[in-house]
């Protein structure tokens, strides 16, 4: 295929003056070196889309890093340009704009690799070993036909249909590049599109060339599916495509309903595409959106049936926390707070809810302010998200009842301040009085103190702690070394 017979489209994309400056001092640069030079990629597809982007890439026919080499020599001040030889692209960082430079290329992979043997290559190599159309775009930056859009593929007509389709035999793009699978499904999740029929039915049979992708990056995809508008869209095609099964196989398993004496349970699959849904019209924070994916994982492990009752999931928010933390590690997500949080979340993801059941005590609402601390508000929005139902009124009813357990708990925290609370007896304080060593009792009597505040048998002060606490230790025995 001749670049010429290409179809081009002269466009008008919406730039801002910092992008216009850019483009015209590359293209400039480009001239100069006698080079042609194009945008291409996600940069493209996004302007077209109007979704912001500060990552541009430029395709040059030619060395990229000598280009980006002279563009930022022309910047003032003059921004560093990080040179990746072996790739052969440069990165420049200008405002809030990250610029790479690469030579068009050319790629053949090999069967058990995703590491291809590149060459250089013409703007149509490059094109077309892209992955899907959308990405497949390139406008010309020199200024002899300056703004023209490049489309080998049809790019333009999917991103007007909302289609995600690979330019050539998707056998042929998902097998040199199976990270690709992913892809197609974060980026229909990401922008609303459908994935075009042959495409799709290409990744549920690629679906297991998923094994030579590092975890690291199946992660990075699967974050993507949950920080997008509706991350259901995602998790359902990867559960229809049997990607699923092989790479989060614990989500897997809530799929489906059992009977038992004409009694089913809810689908817990579905339910929790609705429950991360919900988060996502909610929060933008990936590890409530984590929280919200994990929250019923337990549910096949504790799943009960029992005669005269139904199906009972008891203790399935502790073995769920458990288990978020081991999906954590397979998952190489981070190991520090944020994994912390995602696992606090889970175990007390239906203490809210249970306080809107019962008549509720104010100790029972100091007990779960102080247990959920600072994380309460995500944890409420957790708790309303859980609450789904095919009938709205139910919905919309349990809502309103929720809403009172917000104010209620609300109103005891304006009272007793327990959120940022700490009991007045701390486990050093116990130590020294007694004269003992750290272990197992001084935690006994210093979580007795907290209780008996929590439960309202002793008021918040020093004082009562205090007696509390001698008469506890009286019972072990204990007597104080240090008086008060
Ligand atoms: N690309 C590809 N195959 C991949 C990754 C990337 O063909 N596995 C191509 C696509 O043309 C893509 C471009 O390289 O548009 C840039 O890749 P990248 O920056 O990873 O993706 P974007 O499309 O820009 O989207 P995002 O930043 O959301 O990942």
């Amino acid at each position: 295929m001749k670049l010429a017979s290409i179809k081009k489209h002269f466009i008008q994309l919406e730039l801002s003056e910092e992008e216009e400056k850019i483009f015209l001092l590359i293209a400039d640069c480009a001239d100069e070196l006698k080079v042609k030079a194009f945008l291409v990629g996600g940069y493209i597809r996004d302007q077209l889309l109007r979704r912001s982007s500060k990552d541009i890439d430029v395709a040059v026919v030619g060395s990229g890093i000598n280009l980006a080499e002279i563009v930022a020599e022309k910047i003032h001040p003059q921004p560093a340009v990080a040179i990746y030889k072996n790739f052969g692209t440069a990165l420049l960082k200008h405002k809030d704009f990250e610029i790479e430079f690469v030579g068009t290329r050319k790629e053949s992979y090999q069967k058990d690799s995703r590491h291809p043997i590149i060459e250089d290559g013409t703007l149509v190599d490059d094109l077309m070993r892209r992955d899907f159309t959308i990405n497949a775009l390139a406008i010309s930056l020199n200024e002899e036909d300056g703004g023209a859009l490049y489309d080998l593929f049809g790019g333009m007509e999917d991103i007007k249909k909302k289609i995600i389709r690979t330019p050539r035999d998707p056998d042929i793009t998902f097998s040199d590049d199976p990270l690709r699978m992913m892809r197609a499904i974060r980026f229909a999740s990401q922008l609303n599109f459908r994935i075009d029929i042959e495409t799709f039915k290409s990744i549920a049979k690629n679906k297991e060339r998923i094994g030579i992708i590092s975890q690291e990056r199946i992660s990075e995809e699967l974050n993507k599916i949950l920080l997008s508008e509706k991350p259901s869209i995602g998790f359902d095609l990867l559960f229809k495509c049997g990607l699923l099964q092989i790479i989060f196989p614990e989500l897997q398993r809530l799929y489906g309903v059992e009977q038992v004496d004409g009694k089913g349970h809810k689908d817990n699959f579905y339910h929790t595409l609705q429950v991360v849904d919900n988060i996502a019209e909610r929060s933008d924070d990936l590890w409530l959106r984590w929280a919200a994916l994990l929250h019923d994982i337990a549910k096949p492990d504790t799943k009960r049936f029992e005669k005269g009752h139904g199906w009972t999931f008891h203790g399935h928010e502790a073995v769920g926390a458990r288990k978020a933390e081991t999906i954590f590690r397979k998952f190489r997500l981070p190991l520090n707070e944020k994994m912390k949080f995602v696992c606090k979340m889970v175990l007390l993801h239906l203490r809210p809810i249970s306080l809107s059941k019962e008549e509720v005590t104010d100790s029972a609402m100091r007990r779960l302010l102080f247990d959920a601390g600072d994380d309460l508000d995500a944890l409420l929005k957790l708790c309303e998200s859980d609450i789904t139902s095919k009938n709205e009124h139910k919905v919309k009813h349990y809502l309103r009842n929720f809403e009172l357990v917000r104010e209620k708990l609300m109103e005891v925290e304006e009272k007793d301040k327990i959120r940022h609370w700490q009991p007045p007896i701390t486990g050093d304080m116990i130590i020294k009085i007694f004269n003992r060593p750290p272990g197992k009792e001084i935690g006994i009597i210093k979580d007795a103190v907290r209780e008996a505040i929590l439960d309202g048998k002793i008021s918040n002060s020093f004082e009562e702690a205090y007696n509390f606490m001698l008469e506890r230790a009286k019972e072990m025995g204990w007597v104080p070394v240090i008086e008060k």
